[in-house]
Formats: C-alpha cells, structure tokens, sequence
C-alpha cells in the first residue's frame, strides 16, 4: 500500500536577521537567511509551507526603535524577495519590542508584541490552521516579567488552547508549536551544578514554567510533536508518548559558526495524515568566517 503524499513543513527559526555591513560579508544575516530559503526551496520533494519557529530579527528586545525597525525591514525584505511559500510564524522573545529596554515608553505604539504582530501581518499572537489531516496549533509563550521575559502562556491563551483542542477532538493528530520549549533537555546542559550551583537549575527563560499545565492538558487528545526552537540546539524527547523537539537556528551561533557543534540549519518535516511524521534537521551549509 502506498501511504497518502505527506504535508512537508520546513520549520525555520533564530533567524537573527540584522542589517550588518559591518561585521563583514560572510557574517550577513541578510545572506544567510537568503541561503537558508533557498535550500528550503530547492528539496525534492517540495516544501509546502514554511513555518518560522521565532526570533526572526537579532534583538528588539533591548534595541532602540530605529535598530529594531531596520532589523524588520531586512527580514522582510529578504522574506519577500525569495520566499515563495506561505509562511506561517511563531513570535519569539527576540521579535518583541521594549520589554527590556527601559527608554521605550510602555504606551509606544509598536511597544510589546505590536511590532512583531504588525510586522509579521498577524491578527493574533495565537491560533491554529488545519494541514494534510493535521492540526497546528502555534502558541505565543514569552510572557513579561522576571529577567525580562520567560517562557509560559497567559491564562486567556491557556483558556483559548483548551477550547481549541476541544474543538478539534480526540483523533484529528496535532503538531503544537512554541518559541520556547515545552521541554528540553538542552537547556539542561546551560546551567549545570558547580559554580555556586548545587543542584540542576533550568532558568524560566529556557524552558516554559508553566509546561506541566501544558503537558497534563495534551493528555486525552492526539497530539504528536510538540515542535520548539529558542535554545539553538538540537534535541528530541519522547515523554507522555507525545515526541518534543527542540531544533536549531538558521543563525547558529549568531551567525558566527555552529553553537555547541550545531550548524546552521532547519528542520524538515513530513506529517502523514494518520499521524505519522519524519523529522529531519538539514544544515543550511551556511560558512561563517571569522
Ligand atoms: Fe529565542
């Protein structure tokens, strides 16, 4: 038996794009993000539809206004140029404007996740589409406060999320996406014990606090892959038989070479309708010199 044709999903995140002349050509974000849709563009067989996993910029978190308004106009500019596929995004902490930087006034118009939502052409910081049999629901999980930002869903999205998931029932399979990971074991290996810390420690800002409300909530319902970005490394863990994975960063290392021996690179996923999927990640083959 031959299975149905699978929705194939490249899932593009940390971009990091800024406009950067002067950190020399091979460290381009502008270049490398260009790579990085072409080598999504260019597979056979071919890519459906794009999802950016978030921080789709290099910084508007601490940035001025200008800084932050040159970094959106690159990414799009490069975005609009050689993407020919739908894109669906993911906010990440990075796209956010302000939050911690203490000269933005509170009641900026673009202060918070305006600028990414404007930016981005999103109606809201959350919502679900319907794919190949699949069910995608993408969460908006950098939330205000403690070192500037932390990773959780707010009780209105939580409420929406239930409500979805409702909806949408006990068979239909579902692919969850966030910025920052559910769970992940990469962010374990940031703060091990030593150095005035005696017992393991994963910051907030690493993996969501709230993901045990997350985690007992999927119970009951279909879903299979819980897809993150936000760490720049690479992991998959099978928990509460629901597949986590954490994927690396089109930018690695902030476009200076691969982060902790992981490369540029995106994830490749095809998502079979009887819930199914294969998961691969594929360097982008992006060279940063020094
Ligand atoms: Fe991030």
């Amino acid at each position: 038996l031959k299975p149905d044709k699978p929705l194939r999903i490249a899932h593009l995140s940390d971009m990091h794009v800024e406009p950067d002349p002067t950190e020399g050509p091979r460290r381009r974000s502008d270049l490398g993000f260009t790579r990085a849709l072409e080598a999504a563009q260019a597979l056979t067989p071919a890519v459906d539809l794009i999802i950016t996993g978030g921080d789709h910029i290099m910084d508007a978190l601490e940035r001025d206004e200008r800084s932050s308004l040159e970094q959106w106009d690159t990414y799009l500019e490069v975005l609009n140029k050689y993407c020919r596929l739908p894109v669906y995004p993911v906010i990440g902490n990075h796209d956010i404007f302000g939050w911690m930087n203490p000269t933005i006034p509170t009641d900026h118009p673009l202060y918070g996740k305006q600028m990414p939502l404007e930016r981005l052409g999103m109606v809201s910081p959350y919502y679900s589409f319907d794919r190949g049999g699949w069910h995608f629901i993408v969460l908006d999980n950098s939330q205000l406060g403690g070192r500037g930002y932390y990773g959780a869903v707010d009780p209105p999205q939580l409420d929406w999320l239930k409500n979805d998931l409702r909806q949408t029932g006990k068979t239909t399979p579902i692919c969850v996406l966030t910025h920052i990971p559910i769970l992940s074991v990469c962010a374990q290996q940031f703060f091990q014990p030593g150095a005035g810390i005696t017992f393991w420690e994963i910051p907030d800002v690493f993996v969501m606090k709230d993901s045990r409300s997350l985690t007992d909530l999927f119970t009951g319902y279909n879903i299979r892959l819980c897809l993150a970005a936000h760490i720049h490394m690479r992991d998959r863990i099978e928990f509460q038989g629901i597949t986590y994975i954490t994927t690396g960063a089109i930018a690695a290392n902030w476009w200076k070479g691969p982060f902790n021996n992981v490369p540029e690179g995106f994830g490749l996923i095809d998502f079979y309708p009887d819930g199914r999927f294969d998961y691969q990640y594929l360097p982008t083959g992006w060279q940063a010199v020094e």
